[in-house]
């Protein structure tokens, strides 16, 4: 269950952030495939991710963070269904992606620190906590169907 103010938090945090904007959509997603480079190994055919133009333009890097924002956002506007909302998403990591599931949080952690770097004064702790909280539960729900 939610408190009134993790569910205007998260709803105030994907409102403020601008995840259109190309850079929002490379560097989380680009930052977890670098600083954990294990996570490569399901984005074959993604191109060099080590030059300086990667942060920004590489389009497949955009093209996928926006795919998993749109997710993000679909778990935002069904808050008290997330676990049934991402049913589907979960089969599909697991069964046909054959994602190990422990990649989920630390995509969740790179987001962190974007939101964070967004926010600026507005990430106080209260808001942090806001946020794992619904970390938690996405990735929670992206296991689920997993045995
Ligand atoms: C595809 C969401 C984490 C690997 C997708 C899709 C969504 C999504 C919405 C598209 C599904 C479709 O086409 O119907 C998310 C969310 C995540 C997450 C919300 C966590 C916050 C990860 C992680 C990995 C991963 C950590 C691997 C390290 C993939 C792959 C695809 C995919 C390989 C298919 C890409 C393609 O070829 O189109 N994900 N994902 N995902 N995801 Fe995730």
């Amino acid at each position: 269950a939610w408190t009134d103010f993790e569910r205007a938090t998260i709803k105030d945090i994907f409102s403020k952030i601008d995840y259109e904007c190309n850079l929002f959509k490379c560097s989380c997603f680009l930052r977890c495939l670098i600083v954990y480079p294990w996570t490569q190994r399901y984005f074959a055919g993604f191109g060099n991710l080590y030059n300086a133009a990667a942060i920004t333009s590489n389009p497949k890097v955009a093209a996928h963070g926006k795919v998993v924002m749109q997710g993000l956002e679909k778990a935002v506007k069904n808050m008290d269904n997330i676990k049934a909302t991402f049913t589907e998403l979960s089969t599909l990591h697991s069964e046909k992606l054959q994602v190990d599931p422990d990649n989920f949080m630390l995509l969740g952690d790179c987001l962190a620190i974007v939101v964070a770097a967004q926010l600026g004064k507005d990430f106080t702790p209260e808001v942090h906590a806001a946020f794992q909280k619904f970390l938690a539960v996405v990735v929670s729900s992206l296991r689920r169907q997993y045995y």
